[in-house]
């Protein structure tokens, strides 16, 4: 869709998608990690990004709370500002992807719609969900930032968990979970992680 932009055309430059993947021996795409604040997003986004660099596999994290200083620092927390944060992580993703990048983006984002908007700019196979499925409790438990306390004192509102909704992905591609109680370690995780990518080519 357009927007509000009225009378613009779509320029095909000469360089092709796959010419840049050629150059770049790796094939761009776009996992999207969710999850509940505290949930270990961005811990397993940094891992990741590490551990492609040490294959020579260039990837890129896009990071609430990095993003939300610069590009999306006119938005809050909102349903609409929340939609209006994914709706342009989606985008800047999807250019990313199209250069041939990994782009890892770490974001709550707590609406299904607003991640399955994301999902259908990206071709089948190039959007990998990811769901951080750790439980409320353990994630205030963890309570790095101490902001789950503050929501509990009532001095955040519509804090995700607390009082505002976070609806789980069902086709999420990978589900990071407790086994028998125990949750994977960051470096785990990335293995697994790994081993997708690398199956799925
Ligand atoms: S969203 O819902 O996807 O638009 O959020 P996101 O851009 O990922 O930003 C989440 C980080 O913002 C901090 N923060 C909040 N999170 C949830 N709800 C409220 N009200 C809120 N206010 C501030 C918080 O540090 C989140 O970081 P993470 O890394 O998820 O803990």
């Amino acid at each position: 869709t357009v927007g509000k932009s009225t009378n613009i055309s779509w320029h095909e430059c000469m360089v092709e998608r796959v010419q840049r993947q050629r150059m770049l021996n790796q094939k761009g795409c776009v996992i999207w990690i969710t999850g509940l604040s505290g949930s270990g997003k961005s811990t397993l986004a940094c891992t990741l990004d590490h551990a492609l660099l040490q294959r020579g596999k260039l990837s890129y994290v896009l990071d609430g709370d990095n993003v939300r200083h610069g590009l999306n620092n006119n938005l809050g927390f909102t349903a609409e500002d929340r939609a209006e944060n994914i709706r342009r992580v989606g985008e800047v993703a999807k250019l990313f992807a199209d250069t041939g990048v990994i782009c890892i983006a770490s974001f709550i984002s707590p609406y299904k719609k607003d991640r399955d908007a994301c999902r259908s700019l990206m071709a089948p196979g190039e959007f990998i969900e990811v769901f951080m499925d750790v439980a409320l409790e353990v994630c205030e438990q963890r309570d790095p930032k101490g902001l789950y306390k503050l929501a509990r004192a009532g001095k955040i509102k519509g804090f995700t968990g607390i009082d505002d909704p976070y609806e789980d992905p069902p086709e999420a591609e990978i589900v990071m979970r407790a086994v028998d109680g125990k949750y994977a370690s960051p470096e785990e995780m990335t293995v697994q992680m790994l081993e997708y990518l690398e199956e799925n080519g």
